[in-house]
């Protein structure tokens, strides 16, 4: 048993099977602790990772939950809460700068309700802090409507008239740059004109990519058998944080604005443009007379009325329009007052987004079931009564965990309604309790694995239970599954399927197995016939040549590894012998790599049984090699000089291998024969050096543009 539990690593050793009695206090400390760390994590898979695994629904409803608990306990509020945050986080390996002026959020609203409480507490605060006489509250009763973009907030700095540099949102405070992909954007003014009253303008606004683009660029994916993207907003994230800019220019981005940033003119007395434009209405006008595309749907609203109908409208008019929006904003038309409205920590009190509501429908839960993943979590499945939500049939949902069903209290033979949004699993979010039937009973969560039936546990601290035998078969089924799968090595040839088949008769127990399986084997299935057989094993043949280093750590499933892990892991090691070499010491130096992520790569290969079938696939052939730039390969450093200096966003070695690998050659010192110093933060004596000698000096981006 010892052994097993290495292969989890951090996994602490006391299975808490038995709940001791708890007070409401400690129950509410404990679910505000979860949902604190659970909107962590999702903010960290939309924001960062662009994986959302929930919809904006039911993010908002969890957020919700935590407002409400941490008003009732406001002892336990924390700044590191997601209530105090703006949402998302900084890249690590790009570089970043400071915004002038915060970016913040939109708070969300989801009825007329909500919107009219939005409106009064407006007005509240508006008789409390209107420092100006002449403003009358009649300001109040104007709002310019927009369609809310679903893409990327950006922010493109122009001086004198000329794009200096582009910035995501990242944390509100500071954003990555992204200035080189943002000038490959068609619709972006790289020059604003002669002759304009702005030292500085910072228009803001979203990165998008339209649906046909967006369609066209999965099916090249798809025939170049790389990574295809779940959505539009997805692609443009991908495509924002290439380095590669031509990759970027080749799948057309588009820039829509929505409104500024520090505005600077001369003798001005204000940073917000407010002398030039008056009102959203103007400023909007204004930043299309620049030369900047805004949305045409756009219009004013006077009552809560009219701003129901532009919602309703645009929900209508949705699918027909060339790119995705997921609700609309609305601002305060008069600029003077939105400045008198302000901010909250985290959003502005002149401006809210009215977010769609995703698309629902009710229907039955005929049964629970309980799957098992291949790292043995049990995740509860609701099985339902077929159902169409969207021009999409539904019927299975998920049910998440056993904490998630209990405050569902959801029954077999209940009636639900069913959330799908965008690509998420569809999600249970209520029970219609009025048309439960009678003597309906509360589910029990089952305390052993249904596949294997040896005792689940569920660990202090952790939301799963989980079936801790790593013989367990439906553990295997799903590793190998993986293994293959497109998070994995996307073994197009091999189907789920067979990989059950083969492992029920127990031709195949693990990754390696697969590479011994022959026509023969397989053609002893019902149902398998001569083509799809012979396709089965030529795909396991091609991935041996084909597999990056990349997905076959991605096709490992290490604990905590996915496929952004993994990337970062193939950077830094030639293979995977040297991977499973390395301390835990050295895996923390990696941008993304913490104790956690350590830990658990280290258990993976301590496990003789993972060391056997790594040793067997090398033997049949699979053994990846991290991709190296030939050197013969011409590249703008092939025959410099380089040297790196200050703070980079990756470890220093990183970058000196790039550069070799490009042709240049690294340099120990500052002197006249160094061609380029690439600069981090922080630079001090050597950058002085390169300044004084007329050494030309690069950021990071540029030197990752020289590259290719
Ligand atoms: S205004 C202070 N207008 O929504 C005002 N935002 O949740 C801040 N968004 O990060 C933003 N369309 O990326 C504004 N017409 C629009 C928008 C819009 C999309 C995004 C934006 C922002 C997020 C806020």
């Amino acid at each position: 048993m010892a052994e097993q539990y290495s292969l989890f690593g951090d996994i602490p050793k006391n299975p808490q099977e038995q709940k001791p009695a708890e007070t409401k206090q400690e129950r509410d400390e404990k679910r505000l602790n979860f949902l604190k760390s659970e909107l962590k994590r999702h903010n960290r898979l939309y924001h960062t990772l662009d994986n959302p695994e929930i919809s904006d629904q039911e993010y908002d409803r969890l957020f919700k939950e935590l407002v409400a608990l941490e008003e009732q306990y406001p002892q336990w509020v924390t700044k590191d809460s997601p209530t105090q945050k703006i949402g998302g986080e900084v890249l690590p390996y790009l570089e970043k700068a400071r915004h002038r002026l915060r970016m913040y959020g939109l708070d969300n609203v989801f009825s007329a309700e909500e919107y009219e409480d939005f409106l009064q507490k407006g007005r509240n605060y508006f008789i409390k802090e209107n420092p100006y006489r002449d403003l009358s509250a009649a300001v109040l009763d104007t709002w310019w409507a927009d369609p809310k973009l679903d893409g990327l907030a950006a922010e493109i700095i122009y001086e004198n008239g000329e794009l200096v540099m582009a910035l995501t949102r990242g944390d509100g405070d500071e954003g990555e740059v992204i200035t080189s992909a943002v000038k490959t954007i068609r619709n972006v003014p790289r020059h604003l004109g002669q002759g304009l009253p702005f030292a500085r303008l910072e228009v803001r606004g979203e990165v998008l990519m339209l649906k046909r683009d967006f369609e066209k660029l999965n099916e090249k994916q798809k025939l170049l058998k790389q990574k295809t993207f779940a959505n539009p907003r997805n692609a443009a994230a991908g495509t924002l944080r290439q380095l590669d800019t031509r990759i970027t220019a080749e799948r057309r981005l588009i820039f829509l604005a929505y409104g500024v940033g520090q505005v600077l003119i001369p003798e001005a007395a204000d940073e917000n443009g407010l002398t030039l434009w008056k009102t959203q209405q103007e400023l909007m006008q204004g930043l299309a007379d620049l030369g900047f595309a805004v949305s045409k749907e756009s219009c004013l609203c006077g009552t809560s009325k009219e701003a129901l109908a532009f919602c309703e409208k645009m929900e209508a008019i949705r699918d027909g329009l060339p790119y995705e929006l997921d609700g609309v904003v609305y601002k305060l038309n008069d600029r003077t007052a939105q400045q008198v409205l302000s901010f909250t920590a985290r959003a502005p009190r002149f401006a809210v987004a009215w977010k769609f509501s995703s698309r629902k429908a009710e229907t039955v839960l005929k049964a629970i079931t309980v799957q098992v993943g291949r790292t043995g979590v049990l995740t509860p499945v609701a099985e339902l009564e077929p159902v169409s939500i969207g021009g999409v049939t539904v019927s299975r949902a998920t049910l998440h965990n056993e904490d998630e069903l209990r405050n569902l209290d959801v029954r077999i033979g209940d009636t639900v309604l069913v959330q799908r949004a965008g690509d998420v699993i569809p999600d249970i979010i209520s029970v219609n309790l009025e048309k439960r039937p009678e003597n309906t009973q509360e589910f029990v969560f089952p305390k052993e694995c249904p596949v294997c039936h040896s005792k689940a546990v569920r660990y202090k601290g952790e939301t799963a239970w989980r079936c801790v035998n790593i013989d367990c078969p439906a553990q295997r089924v799903q590793g190998i599954i993986h293994f293959v799968s497109k998070a994995g090595l996307d073994i197009g040839g091999v189907g789920e399927k067979w990989v059950e088949k083969l492992v029920e008769n127990g031709r195949v127990q693990n990754a390696a197995d697969l590479f011994t399986v022959t026509i023969k084997d397989l053609l002893a299935f019902e149902g398998m016939g001569d083509v799809s057989a012979q396709k089965f094993v030529d795909s396991l043949n091609e991935a041996k040549h084909t597999a990056t280093l990349a997905r076959f750590i991605a096709a490992l499933g290490i604990r905590l590894v996915g496929e952004q892990t993994a990337k970062t892991l193939a950077q830094a090691f030639e293979n995977i012998d040297d991977l499973a070499g390395a301390s835990a010491e050295k895996l923390q130096t990696l941008p993304d790599v913490g104790p956690e992520v350590a830990n658990s790569v280290k258990a993976y290969f301590q496990s003789e049984e993972k060391q056997n079938v790594l040793a067997r696939l090398k033997e049949y052939g699979l053994n990846p090699q991290r991709e190296e730039r030939s050197v013969q390969v011409q590249t703008a450093l092939t025959g410099k000089t380089i040297l790196f200096t200050g703070t980079l966003s990756k470890p220093r070695q990183e970058f000196e291998r790039q550069a070799e690998q490009a042709g240049a050659k690294l340099l120990s010192a500052v002197s006249k024969n160094l061609d380029y110093l690439v600069v981090g933060e922080k630079a001090g004596s050597k950058l002085e050096k390169a300044q004084k000698l007329g050494v030309r000096t690069l950021t990071e981006q540029e030197f990752a543009a020289l590259l290719q």
